[in-house]
């Protein structure tokens, strides 16, 4: 799905998210610390986004590591900044992967990104066709719970797609993205064949009542983003 914010906004996006609550201290020391090391692997990252965890995975010496998005800015962002290192296209996941071979990878990542997509079972398919066997699939996406406060049919069981207004990269940005419940979401998992190795529902760093107190109760007290860990 194409949104400003991940497009006029890229480099605000790549700024923010280095530091602040949501992305670095509750998004990814949770999604993290559900990896194995990836030294020696194959890795692809699904809506990288602008790269940080492109630089994660590249610091612990991926074997080969492939990043692609919807938004060509964020793309442009990671080829700046790794060259060579790193394969990057612009790709819409709701398509598929239509460019990758089956079974050509260990780990494939996609941190925050599958609430853009209407329907996960296509994206589920291709990445459980273009992971080897016992390969794994590492996601987080805005737990159901907490989207639900945004439905409009009131209907937990009906995926919608709610906008919000964000304030993440310092201005009001209006974004859309698809709630849907907890079984849609298992379903699409198992309907694939993967197994759910482990499940979070994730951890607010400490240093986050730091940077807002408010921010950090809250977070400590309810769900915001859900994480699996899946394997082939
Ligand atoms: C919240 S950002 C996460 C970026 C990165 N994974 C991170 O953790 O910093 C969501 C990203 O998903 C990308 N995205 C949204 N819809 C997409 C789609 N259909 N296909 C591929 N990427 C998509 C956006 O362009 C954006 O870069």
């Amino acid at each position: 799905m194409k949104s400003d914010m991940y497009s006029t906004f890229a480099q605000q996006y790549d700024a923010v998210v280095q530091d602040n609550i949501y992305n670095a201290l509750l998004e990814r020391p949770t999604l993290q610390s559900m990896l194995d090391s990836v030294e020696g692997k194959d890795v692809i990252d699904l809506g990288c986004g602008s790269g940080i965890y492109a630089q994660y995975f590249l610091a612990q010496n991926a074997r080969s590591l492939t990043c692609l998005d919807f938004s060509d800015d964020m793309v442009a962002i990671v080829e700046n900044k790794f060259g060579d290192k790193v394969r990057t296209y612009q790709q819409d996941l709701s398509k598929g992967l239509p460019k990758e071979e089956a079974d050509s990878y260990d780990l494939a990542a996609s941190p925050l990104v599958l609430h853009y997509i209407e329907d996960l079972n296509v994206v589920m398919k291709e990445v459980y066709r273009v992971l080897r066997s016992g390969g794994v699939f590492a996601f987080s996406t805005h737990h159901p719970f907490a989207d639900f406060e945004c439905t409009t049919t009131g209907n937990y069981f009906d995926r919608e797609l709610v906008q919000e207004e964000w304030n993440t990269v310092g201005e009001p940005v209006q974004v859309t993205f698809y709630r849907r419940s907890l079984t849609e979401i298992c379903d699409a998992i198992t309907n694939a064949g993967f197994s759910i190795v482990k499940m979070s529902e994730g951890q607010v760093s400490e240093e986050a009542k730091n940077i807002c107190e408010e921010t950090y109760e809250r977070l400590r007290k309810n769900p915001n983003f859900i994480f699996f860990k899946c394997q082939k």
